[in-house]
């Protein structure tokens, strides 16, 4: 008898079939089953849980984004046009700035001015490079404005004060000519306020944000989040999170400032060996082990906000505090001969696997998820974009956020799946994974994950409340497990048309081919 999952590693609670899925699935032999129902209210799949992170890190932004007008590279008032436009072309609805650990060594003063004569320090966090402070907060706020992207800035609580916190937000937010910091910004070259969307109350305090107890990181959060007050707009106010599962961090910082902040960051990285941070695997050139142990490791993820949610509930019922991803993404071994301090490496298909899993959790968590920052934009960790000098390369992370761009603002429509299992080694986890969205076009979008990398599956899926006449998809796979993008070849791992799929009579029929991701448009 073959293995199946069903009710789904990816259901909060395990449903019963309906009738007519488990007609399917007798109909569909060896395949996987599907039911979507896609008549019923679901939450929003917030645009911004497709955010960026970029901090002060190796090539993340000084010669990934920024370049400077004096450039012989190609620029737009100094920020790179070649991934400007990338980054434009997938509809980056949010950007997290300037860190991370960078964050809470960071004071803004240092960023603000004639670049020539901001201070040069060192980067303690990320290589013990300089740090010119070239790029600072009229740098990124000129960045978010081009991409059209909603703003997040980190405040430092581990090293700073309230009242730095608080001035910096005065100057970025204060209307124009109202305070002596608004006039400041003025004759720095920007007259108006800027909007600060979401405002990060320190980062990581049980690491490199200070080492705090939770009791001591939520006192403090509850003084940085009394004194920062915006002098225009709305600005949602995230607290240090957790990492992984640590529950006990999200039990007390509900308690004590669960009332004052509107957010809840979630820190989770996924690494193919995660017994231990000094060897976590490479990227590439990895053994089908590696390939199943990320996989089934990323899917904590779902666990992870599972918890974390259900303990939110018991101070938030109402779930106004967002459970905010402001970091995930692979973590592998530096890329070899780089700085191991610049977090460089490649990015495979296991990595566009990894993407689309973790936006099929999230949909899922549509309700409590309302934002998440894929950890790093360009040149970091999981990137979408890679450069070397004046070239520039789209990772498969990045088609992955361009074949989900339906995703964003999206109705989540629950789904229930029934799927054989891929299994390798000790690890066993359903081998399709699926999330459903109708989208603001009205259509119902569907991911469909074939985690298998030996195996096509043919799925069959029942729509409840809609009957499309046909379907429209873009597939991304490749022949290897560690396929990748490089500058010589840079369309290895690239989206093409998916024209396998087959509707009738209210049900949709395709075969997934091995490790492939299927997006399918309804019509
Ligand atoms: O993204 C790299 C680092 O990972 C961040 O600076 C920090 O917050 C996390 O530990």
């Amino acid at each position: 008898m073959r293995r199946l999952a069903t009710g789904l590693a990816l259901a909060l609670a395990a449903a019963p079939l309906s009738a007519q899925a488990q007609a399917q699935l007798r109909a569909a032999g060896e395949g996987a089953v599907v039911t979507v129902e896609a008549d019923q209210p679901g939450a929003q799949v917030h645009p911004d849980v497709f955010g960026q992170f970029m901090e002060h890190l190796g090539t993340g932004i000084y010669g990934g984004v920024w370049v400077g007008e004096d450039s012989p590279i190609p620029n737009d008032g100094g920020y790179r046009t070649d991934v400007l436009q990338a980054l434009k072309d997938i509809n980056v609805p949010m950007v997290r700035w300037p860190g991370g650990c960078f964050a809470d060594e960071y004071h803004w003063r240092d960023g603000i001015g004639p670049r020539e004569d901001r201070p040069v320090k060192i980067n303690t966090n990320w290589g013990g490079v300089n740090e010119d402070n070239s790029f600072g907060t009229h740098e990124f706020m000129g960045f978010a404005q081009r991409l059209g992207a909603r703003t997040y800035v980190s405040v430092n609580l581990g090293s700073g004060t309230p009242a730095e916190a608080s001035q910096w937000v005065e100057y970025m937010t204060a209307p124009a000519g109202t305070t002596a910091l608004a006039r400041e910004r003025a004759a720095n070259g920007h007259e108006d306020a800027w909007t600060v969307d979401y405002l990060g109350i320190g980062n990581e305090l049980w690491g490199c944000g200070g080492n705090m107890r939770a009791e001591y990181a939520a006192d403090l959060t509850n003084r940085f989040v009394t004194f920062t007050k915006p002098g225009t707009g709305e600005m949602l106010k995230i607290a240090s999170g957790p990492s992984d599962s640590n529950y006990e961090w999200t039990e007390t910082m509900m308690k004590i400032s669960g009332k004052l902040i509107d957010g809840l960051a979630l820190h989770f990285y996924t690494r193919p060996r995660d017994a231990t941070w000094e060897d976590k695997g490479p990227a590439l050139g990895f053994p089908e082990s590696e390939w199943a142990s990320t996989l089934d490791h990323t899917m904590e993820m779902d666990e992870f906000i599972t918890r974390h949610s259900a303990i939110m509930d018991k101070y938030d019922p109402e779930q106004r505090v967002m459970l905010a991803v402001d970091e995930w993404g692979t973590w592998y071994d530096p890329a070899p001969g780089t700085n191991p301090g610049f977090l460089q490496q490649q990015n495979s298909l296991r990595d566009a696997m990894v993407a689309a899993l973790n936006i099929n959790i999230f949909t899922k968590h549509a309700e409590r998820v309302k934002m998440a920052a894929i950890a790093q934009m360009v040149n970091v960790l999981q990137a979408m974009l890679l450069t070397d000098g004046p070239r520039m390369v789209k990772t498969p992370t990045y088609h992955v956020f361009d074949m989900y761009e339906p995703w964003q603002g999206a109705t989540a429509l629950p789904v229930d799946v029934t799927a054989p299992m891929y299994e390798k080694d000790d690890v066993s986890i359903p081998a399709v994974n699926v999330s459903a969205v109708r989208g603001t076009d009205g259509q119902v979008h569907l991911a469909l994950v074939n985690i298998d990398p030996n195996n096509a599956h043919p799925v069959t899926i029942a729509l409840d409340g809609v009957n499309p006449a046909g379907a429209t998809g873009r597939i991304l796979t490749a022949r290897a497990m560690d396929a990748h993008n490089d500058f010589e070849n840079p369309e290895v791992v690239t989206p093409t048309a998916f024209t396998g799929a087959r509707v009738s009579r209210g049900t949709v029929t395709a075969t997934l081919p091995a490790k492939s991701i299927v997006v399918l448009q309804l019509r």
